[in-house]
């Protein structure tokens, strides 16, 4: 099968298969910001699964603006020997890791960010004002920005991490600047489509500028927002190009924002016809896309696997929940003795909550294997419900303290 082959990137780094376990937000970094022995325990559960690739869930770039309670922060050399645990924890069982690396942007929540920044000032529609209005970034302040996620590129492989990924999807600060219905400037970074994108391609340069010539350096983006006036399909394929003509070593395809989460589907939701939600996008990109690619969102059997690799030609295919549920699952569906993963996730019979409860049902999974415990397929609504408040209003007084 494909999905067993071996790929040698563009900067020349070989990845064991094609199977890689997408970002997924851990919220175990410590009190400082630092990851610590839970994330290496976690890791290396992952490590020994199989996965060609781990992908981290996203680190952050600044303290100062950070996305959920417990994130990881790297901006500077002072945890260094923690990253390179949890970086050689994640090898130890012949997978590659890249870090995703972030900046949220607007949409960093009230009890984290007091003073959010975005390229322009435009609110999150919605959300219970869980969110404040941003202010839009001064040129100065985005330059700033732009070295941040070189300096923390250029971190991550002294610690000893493959490469990293910028996250440009999902409604997060790069993500914003790409979105016409987000980034309102009128100067360098905005006011049609190539300047959208212009922070994107400069992050990219710079990233690279500051890092090894073996080092892996991806980048994560929307095939679409999926909103009226939003950054739309033809746009993106434009911005994919874009990092083809930059030589990125692997372009991950995704969709959606907090205020319309289309990457947060359920696996339910996608059709028998296409397993993958961004199938058609992706099948359409590969003719004009000469790098690699890979395709995240909704994939769960040997079939539909197949189906990404062999007949829409992607390179690399993303899981991310299943591996929640069954950090092994991608030795199983490569030595045959799985065809799918298992279905799992919150099930309260109200299609509302289980929506809700779906995103901190996996992150109770990965707080369980960080601790040395089994997932468990079974997990309560409402066992998760209780643990996901009571986390957050520790996370909560935390930050109203300063901690
Ligand atoms: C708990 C959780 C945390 C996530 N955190 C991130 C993240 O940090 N960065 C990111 O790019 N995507 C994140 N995602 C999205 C996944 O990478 C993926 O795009 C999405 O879950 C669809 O893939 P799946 O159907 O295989 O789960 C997260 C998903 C979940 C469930």
């Amino acid at each position: 099968m494909k999905a067993a082959e071996p790929l040698v990137l563009r900067c020349g780094q070989k990845l064991p298969n094609r199977i890689a376990k997408a970002a997924m937000s851990e919220r175990l970094g410590d009190a400082g910001f630092a990851p610590g022995e839970p994330l290496a325990r976690l890791y290396t559960r992952w490590s020994a699964g199989g996965s060609g690739l781990l992908i981290t869930g996203n680190v952050m770039i600044d303290p100062a603006h950070t996305g959920e309670p417990g994130n990881v922060v790297l901006e500077d050399d002072r945890h260094l020997p923690a990253f390179a645990a949890w970086a050689e924890a994640s090898k130890r069982f012949g997978s590659r890791c890249w870090m995703q690396i972030n900046h949220p942007g607007r949409q960093a929540p009230r009890t984290l960010d007091a003073a959010p920044v975005a390229p322009s000032a435009v609110p999150m529609k919605g959300m219970g004002g869980a969110f404040r209005p941003p202010r839009a970034l001064t040129a100065n302040e985005i330059e700033d920005v732009l070295d941040r996620f070189a300096r923390t590129a250029a971190l991550a492989e002294r610690a000893g991490f493959d490469g990293v990924q910028i996250h440009a999807a999902h409604g997060y600060l790069i993500s914003q600047f790409l979105s016409p219905r987000t980034n309102l400037r009128e100067d360098a970074w905005g006011g049609d489509a190539e300047r959208r994108r212009a922070f994107l391609v400069e992050c990219v340069r710079r990233v690279r500028k500051a890092t090894g010539a073996g080092f892996a350096l991806s980048v994560k983006i929307n095939s679409a927002d999926f909103q009226k006036g939003g950054f739309d399909q033809e746009e993106s394929m434009a911005v994919a190009v874009a990092l083809d003509a930059e030589g990125i070593d692997l372009l991950e395809i995704s969709g959606g924002t907090y205020e319309h989460p289309e990457m947060a589907q359920s696996a339910r939701e996608s059709t028998r016809a296409r397993e993958a939600f961004f199938l058609e996008y992706a099948t359409q990109l590969r003719d004009r896309y000469e790098g690699h690619l890979m395709l995240t969102g909704g994939l769960r059997s040997v079939d539909g696997i197949r189906a990404a690799l062999e007949v829409s030609r992607v390179d690399v295919v993303g899981l991310a929940r299943p591996l929640a549920v069954e950090p092994d699952l991608p030795r199983r569906l490569l030595d045959g003795t799985s065809k799918a993963a298992i279905e799992a996730g919150p099930s309260t019979g109200i299609d509302a909550f289980d929506r809700a409860l779906a995103a901190p049902w996996h992150e109770l999974q990965l707080h369980r294997m960080s601790r040395g415990e089994a997932p468990d397929p079974r997990l309560g609504a409402l066992r998760t419900a209780v643990w996901y408040l009571r986390d957050h209003l520790r996370a909560g007084g935390r930050a109203r303290r300063g901690g």
